[in-house]
């Protein structure tokens, strides 16, 4: 059997920091090697190789796969839905770009698999809202939403045309304490528990009844993980697919972490980020991927938030 060898690019972000560790522990330390375009993130350290990669230069990109004998690529680095909308040439770019380089290159190295991740933000205001099915209309009115769904077609293509095994999920918005979200429409729940621990309050930037899907995780790394371990015969979905955990408000939310810091207030005061986060459904209907590989989430509020606190309260 070939040893996998696997480059996660995009390393030090909010997901890849916990995701390189996950298939460190999985295929041994050696075997993954971290790349950003950032300092190596302090949880990573010492922890198996890395690499400073900036994935928008190809030919780096090309030789380091080369040099390091990769099978499998993580591509991670991304431009997320808030920042994008302050700069939508760049977003677009960054978002297309990245992955056109990494599905070349994978298919001229005859990689075994390539993993890289869409968002619930391909949904748009003609979606439904709630319970938004695989298959619907799909008429994305942001930047990010625009790059994620034109990046699940390319997946698809590469798939079709080349036989490219190149899986995806459109992850809701991630919770999470090890390292800190990128700019996105969700981190307001995750800034949300820094707030309430530091300073008993928070001001949110949407509205108290904005339900938008929400994951933690411990349950999106195993997903991803279930996803590229699935056998390739129980993958019917070639551009990306739905993936859901619980729907939440800011106001549920801050109502769960006030039984566990009773004097902590919430107020609301939206900005631009509130058209984005109206333009997504508030629910998604993941039935296919539950079927397909057997995708099941474990967390729901109560428990993330009672882990949050005990995890940030730790650190
Ligand atoms: P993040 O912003 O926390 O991390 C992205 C990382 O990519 C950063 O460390 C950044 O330095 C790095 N990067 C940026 N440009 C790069 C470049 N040119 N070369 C190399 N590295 C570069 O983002 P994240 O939240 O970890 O998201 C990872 C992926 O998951 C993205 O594709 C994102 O769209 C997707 N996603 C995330 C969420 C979420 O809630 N976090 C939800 C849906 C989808
Ligand atoms: N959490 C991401 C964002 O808000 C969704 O892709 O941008």
């Amino acid at each position: 059997m070939v040893k996998e060898k696997i480059l996660v690019i995009g390393a030090s972000g909010q997901i890849g920091v916990e995701l390189t560790l996950a298939l460190r522990s999985i295929y041994g330390n050696a075997q993954v090697v971290a790349s950003d375009l950032r300092e190596e993130n302090e949880l990573l350290k010492g922890t198996g190789p890395y690499v400073s990669l900036d994935v928008m230069n190809k030919e780096m990109l090309h030789v380091q796969i080369i040099r390091q004998n990769i099978t499998q690529i993580y591509l991670l680095a991304a431009i997320l839905s808030a920042t994008g909308e302050k700069n939508p040439a760049l977003a677009w770019h960054i978002n297309t770009q990245s992955l056109l380089n990494v599905l070349d290159i994978a298919r001229e190295e005859r990689l075994h698999k390539v993993y890289w991740p869409s968002s619930i933000a391909v949904f748009g205001p003609t979606s439904p809202r709630q319970q938004c099915p695989q298959q619907t209309i799909i008429e994305p009115v942001t930047v990010y939403g625009i790059s994620k769904y034109a990046g699940e077609f390319w997946c698809n293509y590469y798939h079709q045309r080349f036989g490219l095994d190149v899986r995806s999920l459109r992850y809701p918005g991630l919770i999470s304490y090890k390292s800190s979200p990128g700019g996105g429409t969700t981190d307001y729940a995750v800034e949300i528990f820094n707030e309430a621990l530091e300073v008993k309050k928070y001001n949110c930037f949407l509205s108290s009844e904005t339900y938008l899907p929400m994951m933690y995780m411990p349950d999106a790394i195993r997903a991803t993980i279930e996803l590229m371990e699935a056998p390739a015969d129980q993958i019917s979905v070639h551009t990306s697919y739905n993936l859901a955990a619980i729907s939440f408000s800011p106001a549920e939310i801050a109502s769960e972490i006030k039984k566990h810091i009773p004097d902590f207030s919430i107020s609301y005061e939206p900005d631009y980020r509130q058209a984005i986060a109206n333009s997504w459904p508030q629910s998604i209907d993941d039935a296919v991927a539950r079927k397909d590989w057997g995708w099941k989430h474990k967390f729901d509020l109560p428990a993330i938030t009672a882990d949050m606190l005990e995890n940030l309260r730790q650190n």
